[in-house]
């Protein structure tokens, strides 16, 4: 990230027609999109002397097909992964109806003889290796998320993906229509030490399980707090008692910028504390030795729940293959914990670059920065430029979200299974880019913005920052990651968002059993007055139960949450139940 953004170039003072002559000699030959000779981020030219050109590699909506609505079939195993300790895994089908991806819904070919229903597929989801079929039922036309159960007494608990296969045709039309889907199962043997951490392929979250899990079960995790230093921080010698302090602030994670050969000590005090840490292969991750020595040291930590291989491979245009080898490898020596790799181009090479991650970080570092003018004496826009902030506005915090609503965009237009996303928050200026910190209450908008947009995890660069932004992550966190609030951001389904008047206010509720999370952010900078409505989902009988986060008071007037004067860049969580 930052600190090794700042090597971009190994020659400054080198003029464009020296540069030629090193492209004849290869330099960067192994960089992907246009002009790989010339120095680039997110594929385009950021110093002067260059002209402006197009970067490619933009993900953009795609074209209605012929013969819409189409019937996209996609289905997923509930979890990533399941142990030979449980009993039964479930499988997630969606029958949606889409303009872009799938079938045609019916053709003019297809029968409905007798009984059949044309708004219900029969379906049956079948091991490939030896046709034994896990589930035979019937799922609904245009719906999407049903879940249905798989008795895993009959499989053989295995280290590798088990192969699945969904066969589908309308409700008794003989069969002249099929649909097919494929997919994986991953039923892993116990593990005998060490943790474990499942994706919800649901609604996104994490489950992690490890010694200290009470009961041995696995609880949803909403990873918070800051990559963090070996220099003045885990490589000093009194680390531990740093790392305590770190701890106490009320972050619950941390991704260490450095190895168990450098920080062993480290690494063992976060697995007595439960600590948890998202693993760093990034200065290595295309050196395959280098990652296989890595995981083999990190695979049974107690602490561990995932690993983070590349950092930000499209800025710096890596090889499409590098990401998805260390993926691979990373998934063979160790199938218990995800991967995790950070984006920072608004729109480069998309689904390159998401391919080798389970998880995908978002770095958007939109404060103090000029977005349209850069350091190095260039404009910055669409083909040009490298102003800190891969295309943003220059609207502060709400480039945060509008970059988490790009990751889904373009997840919906290419017909992927979404990934579950982290922020990155920015705690940090300088390298010519950044003018200023973050203030705490822009800390808290963007990470709120970002819980409303989807993000469900944190990992702010970078730690040691200022002690005022180290305590004000750890304030949120310790509201964020605990129960009752966790319950419905990671325990919960994903967020629906809410329409409010006013443009800058944002605002997404979670519903569990009954409960609803409210979450709203003044993303703007001044106060909104004249009475702020936030329409939220009341049954009868519903009342404000609690504020875990915010001084905003907020009435409920009529099925809306209400306040006169919403301040700038306020936020709050709000809790409604039946009291
Ligand atoms: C309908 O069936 C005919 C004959 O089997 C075939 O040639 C044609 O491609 C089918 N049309 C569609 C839309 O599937
Ligand atoms: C599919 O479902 C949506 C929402 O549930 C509904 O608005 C739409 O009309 C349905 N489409 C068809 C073709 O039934
Ligand atoms: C089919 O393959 C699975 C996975 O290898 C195995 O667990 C199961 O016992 C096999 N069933 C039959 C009937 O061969
Ligand atoms: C398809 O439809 C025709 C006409 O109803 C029927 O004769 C035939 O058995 C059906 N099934 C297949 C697999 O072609
Ligand atoms: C964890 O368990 C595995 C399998 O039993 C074993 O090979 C490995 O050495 C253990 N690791 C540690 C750190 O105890
Ligand atoms: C820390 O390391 C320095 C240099 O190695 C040493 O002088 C100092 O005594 C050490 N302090 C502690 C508390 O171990
Ligand atoms: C170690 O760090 C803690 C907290 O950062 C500090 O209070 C303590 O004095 C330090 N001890 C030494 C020996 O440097
Ligand atoms: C790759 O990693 C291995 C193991 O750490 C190391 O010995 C080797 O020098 C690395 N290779 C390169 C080209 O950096
Ligand atoms: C960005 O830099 C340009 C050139 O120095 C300057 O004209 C412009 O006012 C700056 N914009 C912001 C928002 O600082
Ligand atoms: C970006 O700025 C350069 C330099 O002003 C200009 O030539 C180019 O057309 C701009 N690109 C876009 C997409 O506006
Ligand atoms: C840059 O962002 C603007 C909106 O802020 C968007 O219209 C444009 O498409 C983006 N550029 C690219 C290359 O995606």
């Amino acid at each position: 990230m930052q600190s090794s953004r700042v090597w971009r170039w190994p020659w400054p003072g080198l003029l464009p027609t020296a540069l030629l002559l090193l492209a004849v000699a290869g330099v960067n030959c192994q960089e992907t999109g246009n002009h790989p000779d010339w120095p680039r981020w997110c594929g385009k030219v950021y110093q002067p002397g260059y002209p402006s050109f197009d970067p490619g590699g933009q993900t953009v909506p795609p074209t209605p097909v012929a013969g819409a609505p189409l019937l996209n079939i996609q289905f997923k195993p509930r979890y990533s992964l399941y142990l030979d300790s449980e009993k039964q895994a479930e499988f997630i089908v969606d029958a949606g109806l889409s303009q872009f991806h799938g079938q045609p819904l019916w053709t003019s070919n297809t029968t409905f003889p007798g009984r059949a229903n044309k708004n219900t597929l029969t379906f049956s989801i079948q091991l490939v290796e030896n046709d034994t079929v896990l589930v035979a039922d019937t799922v609904a036309v245009n719906s999407t998320g049903s879940l249905f159960a798989v008795d895993l007494s009959r499989l053989t608990p295995s280290l590798s993906p088990i192969q699945v296969i969904l066969r589908g045709a309308p409700a008794g039309n003989n069969g002249n229509q099929t649909w097919t889907a494929t997919s994986s199962l991953l039923y892993l043997p116990e593990k005998s030490n060490g943790s474990v951490t499942k994706i919800d392929n649901l609604h996104g979250g994490l489950l992690f399980r490890n010694a200290a899990s009470p009961g041995g079960r696995f609880e949803p995790l909403l990873a918070y707090g800051f990559f963090s230093s070996y220099d003045g921080f885990l490589g000093t010698n009194n680390s531990t008692a740093a790392i305590q302090h770190y701890a106490d602030l009320g972050l619950n994670a941390m991704t260490p910028l450095t190895i168990y050969r450098d920080s062993a000590a480290a690494f063992a005090y976060m697995d007595g504390i439960n600590l948890k840490f998202m693993y760093d292969l990034r200065e290595g991750y295309k050196n395959l030795t280098h990652v296989r020595e890595q995981a083999l040291a990190a695979r049974d930590a107690e602490a561990i729940f995932a690993y983070w291989s590349a950092d930000e491979p499209d800025g710096w245009q890596d090889p499409f293959a590098q990401p998805v080898a260390a993926y691979d490898l990373l998934h063979e020596l160790d199938p218990y914990h995800p991967v995790a790799v950070v984006l920072n181009c608004q729109n480069y090479h998309f689904a390159e670059y998401s391919a080798g991650a389970d998880i995908l970080m978002a770095d958007v570092y939109p404060i103090g920065i000029n977005a349209t003018w850069s350091k190095w004496g260039t404009a910055c826009n669409a083909t040009l430029g490298d102003c800190g902030c891969d295309n943003c506005s220059g609207a502060g915090v709400r480039d945060v979200p509008a970059r988490l609503d790009d990751l889904a965009n373009y997840e919906r237009w290419l017909g992927l299974w979404p990934k579950t996303k982290m922020h990155c928050p920015q705690s940090f200026h300088g390298e010519g880019y950044w003018g200023r910190d973050p203030t705490p209450d822009e800390e808290y908008a963007m990470t709120a913005l970002a819980l409303n947009h989807g993000a469900q995890g944190l990992v702010s660069w970078v730690y040691p920052t200022s002690e005022v932004l180290g305590e004000a992550h750890g304030a949120m966190a310790r509201v964020v990651t605990a129960a009752p609030v966790v319950e419905f951001l990671v325990g919960g389904d994903r967020p629906h968002r809410v329409d409010v008047e006013g443009g800058v206010v944002d605002a997404a509720y979670w519903v569990v059993g009954g409960r609803v999370l409210v979450c709203v952010v003044n993303g703007g900078y001044v106060d909104v007055g004249g009475r702020v409505e936030v329409p939220v989902p009341v049954a009868g009988g519903m009342s404000i139960a609690g504020t875990p986060w915010g001084n905003v008071k907020w009435r409920l007037e009529g099925g809306k949450l209400v306040v006169d004067v919403l301040p700038a860049l306020a936020t709050s969580l709000v809790i409604l139940e039946v009291v």
